[in-house]
């Protein structure tokens, strides 16, 4: 049976005495409306930890006052029933109140890997993650922590975070988990409507375009960068960027790099979608 709890202090205690009685604790940290990529998340907790904590809570500080955190899906029941169905020992799920109360004004803000990408365009978001993900590694504990790759750089802002302050959280980044079609799963596909749906398989099609020019030898940053942002320019209503970069530092790479991350960032309608692939190390997507 999975527990729920929505009190900080309960979730705390839990963990504490899941490790109390020789327990690896696995953390999924996710905002809700869960789909396959989450729950591809706690398989591999599990593969990596035997007492698995799932949080459910949708962030307020990551949401700027013009994004979608009141209409962002909140389907409690349905991802219970999913958490429960695949093995989680322990769902936290607070309230807003709760995890800032009253005169809440400490931030956590990790200064470089936040600027580039996502950062150019959600200015404030980072902070608002870094700070939420900061509390829920504080109040589970030592933990394995597993975040995906479709979210490229915040896995690797959070490992930073992590690093940079001796947290005793192991941060596992999982690879992208996609629909048959080749669309990334995401809680936002369902703000699509049909015919944005068939236009949002530009971005795979342009990642998957880059993918093949790079295992023909291509190794022109450019080049690759055009042959994907030619695709999603194609179907996309405004395009956020199309960006080849170092995947670990997110600068501009190294002339001959051996691998190179390829993010895109783009809008159909009032849903605003991001993909990536790294070129050199991950699969055709
Ligand atoms: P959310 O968007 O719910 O995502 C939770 C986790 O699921 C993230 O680590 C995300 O990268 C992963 N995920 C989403 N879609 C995926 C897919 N198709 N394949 C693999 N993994 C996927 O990311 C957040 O929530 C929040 O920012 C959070 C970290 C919970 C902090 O509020």
């Amino acid at each position: 049976m999975t527990t729920v709890l929505r009190k900080p202090a309960e979730f705390r205690q839990v963990c504490d005495d899941a490790r109390a009685n020789s327990h690896r604790v696995g953390l999924v940290p996710t905002m809700g409306a869960l789909h396959e990529g989450h729950f591809s998340l706690i398989d591999e907790a599990k593969k990596r930890a035997d007492f698995i904590a799932a949080t459910l809570f949708v962030n307020p500080l990551q949401f700027a006052p013009d994004e979608d955190l009141d209409r962002y899906p909140r389907t409690l029941e349905s991802d219970l029933a999913g958490c429960s169905q695949r093995g989680v020992d322990v769902v936290f799920a607070p309230e807003p109140d709760s995890m800032y109360p009253a005169h809440f004004q400490t931030q956590v803000s990790v200064s470089e890997l936040t600027k580039p990408l996502e950062g150019g365009f959600r200015p404030a978001h980072f902070d608002g993650v870094t700070t939420v993900v900061a509390k829920l590694f504080n109040l589970t504990g030592p933990c394995t922590a597993m975040f995906g790759r479709k979210d490229y750089q915040q896995w690797k802002i959070l490992s930073r975070l992590a690093h940079d302050l001796d947290m005793p959280i192991e941060v596992v980044g999982c690879p992208i988990v996609r629909e048959s079609d080749g669309l990334a799963l995401s809680s936002r596909n369902r703000y699509l409507s049909a015919s944005e749906r068939e236009r949002a398989l530009s971005i795979v099609s342009g990642l998957r375009r880059a993918h093949d020019a790079w295992a023909e030898g291509d190794r022109s940053v450019e080049t690759l960068r055009t042959l994907a942002a030619e695709r999603v320019r194609a179907e996309f209503d405004a395009v956020d960027y199309v960006s080849v970069v170092d995947p670990d530092t997110l600068l501009t790479p190294a002339e001959s790099a051996n691998r190179l991350l390829i993010a895109v960032a783009a809008h159909l309608g009032t849903t605003r979608l991001i993909d990536n692939v790294v070129l050199g190390e991950d699969p055709r997507p």
